[in-house]
């Protein structure tokens, strides 16, 4: 595998409620790069919420246009691209994204992603009308599904506990990855 320039952009992937978009938000920050939601990106090319569009027109419509906004992102330059959790594992996408930008897994514990998703459940499709313990199992065997998926990624950042997102250890990472390839 070709390994990504330090000048690539960035795309952080893991699971629904991994801290995607608020550590996409920081890092973009930190290094003054403009930040990008996908979700967000599909969303205003529908004109829909993501909610609407999975009632409306289905989940395969859904990963078509998610394959696309993520391709269209090609010609950005200096971004932080926060992926939605299913992106990496359709259309052949994490293969796409290796070949054009730095992946980061975002990977925090089943708990955490818990406790998060319980209060995000209504507008995420997939997590809809499951009581606690549907909710846990669906998170368990997903992740499992997913995680040689994620594990793709060209840097691995492993939250143990529910502490705040280190930003400062994603870019000490991504130092050293960029180190070790030159
Ligand atoms: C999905 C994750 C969501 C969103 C859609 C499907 C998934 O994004 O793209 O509901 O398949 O894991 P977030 O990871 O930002 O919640």
């Amino acid at each position: 595998m070709k390994r990504p320039t330090e000048e690539m952009n960035i795309y952080l992937i893991g699971f629904m409620g991994s801290g995607k978009s608020t550590i996409g938000r920081l890092l973009a920050e930190a290094l003054a790069y403009q930040w990008v939601d996908l979700d967000e990106h599909i969303v205003t090319r529908n004109q829909m919420s993501v909610r609407g569009i999975f009632k409306k027109y289905g989940e395969r419509f859904f990963r078509k246009e998610e394959a696309t906004v993520l391709r269209n992102t090609m010609t950005l330059e200096k971004a932080v691209v926060s992926c939605g959790g299913g992106t990496p594992c359709f259309e052949n996408n994490m293969n796409w994204i290796n070949q054009h930008g730095i992946s980061i897994f975002i990977d925090p514990t089943v708990e955490v992603l818990l406790n998060r998703l319980v209060k995000g459940q209504e507008k995420r499709p997939l997590l809809r009308e499951k009581n606690l313990e549907e909710l846990e199992t669906f998170i368990q065997q997903k992740l499992e599904e997913r995680r040689p998926v994620y594990e793709q990624a060209h840097i691995h950042y492993q939250q143990a506990q529910d502490d705040a997102p280190s930003v400062e250890l994603i870019i000490k990472k991504m130092k050293a990855y960029h180190a070790n390839s030159s």
